[in-house]
């Protein structure tokens, strides 16, 4: 069982009785990220999605180990702010920035010797396709690309799930946790 200090014990507890409302992942689907991060070392991560926080927290955690740091993307300014709380309650906003705005426009912006070791995606599912041609970019080989509701969105998320399975680049496995996480390294 993972534990964290009473605080972030207490955070992750409340915000699962909202789970519905900000449409977070569930608990299993954190600990699977954490565990992940932390096992592959990553340092760099990019959320797309951040709604209030909770995803968030489970991939900073793993981060503070690892001595790495998150940028996140949200588009709503009240989810932004909640997200923000809860990272300083945490004790994790020193290795967060939040990002709000429309996540292709940021990726757009992002500069092209921006690196990341591992993206989780969980954000409007007919974009997972787009979301892919901008991570590509700066994914390093060897880096994770976790994508949240591939089989509760099946049909929206088909593009994106035929053009990585089609990729030599990467290998892919969709996970049975409770919405499907779909989990890509990119190999070459
Ligand atoms: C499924 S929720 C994310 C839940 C979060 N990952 C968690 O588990 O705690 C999706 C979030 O993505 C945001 N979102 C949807 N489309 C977006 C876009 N195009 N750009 C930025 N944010 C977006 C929504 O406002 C929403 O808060």
């Amino acid at each position: 069982m993972i534990e964290f200090d009473p605080t972030t014990q207490e955070v992750l507890n409340t915000l699962e009785k909202t789970q519905k409302e900000f449409w977070n992942i569930s608990r299993v689907t954190g600990e699977f990220l954490y565990t992940l991060i932390k096992s592959a070392n990553c340092k760099n991560v990019l959320e797309i999605g951040t709604s209030n926080g909770y995803s968030g927290i489970w991939l900073a955690k793993a981060l503070k180990d690892t001595g790495g740091k998150l940028t996140t993307i949200e588009f709503y300014e009240k989810r932004h702010k909640v997200a923000s709380e809860n990272f300083k309650k945490c004790g994790v906003d020193d290795i967060i920035t939040v990002k709000e705005g429309s996540a292709v426009k940021i990726l757009k912006s992002m500069p092209e010797d921006y690196k990341i070791d591992f993206a989780f995606v969980d954000a409007n599912k007919q974009e997972y396709i787009e979301y892919f041609k901008h991570i590509d970019k700066h994914l390093t080989k060897g880096g994770y690309l976790c994508c949240d509701n591939v089989l509760s969105h099946k049909e929206k998320v088909k593009p994106f799930i035929e053009s990585i399975c089609a990729d030599k680049n990467y290998e892919n496995v969709v996970l049975d946790l409770p919405a499907g996480l779909s989990v890509a390294r990119k190999i070459a």
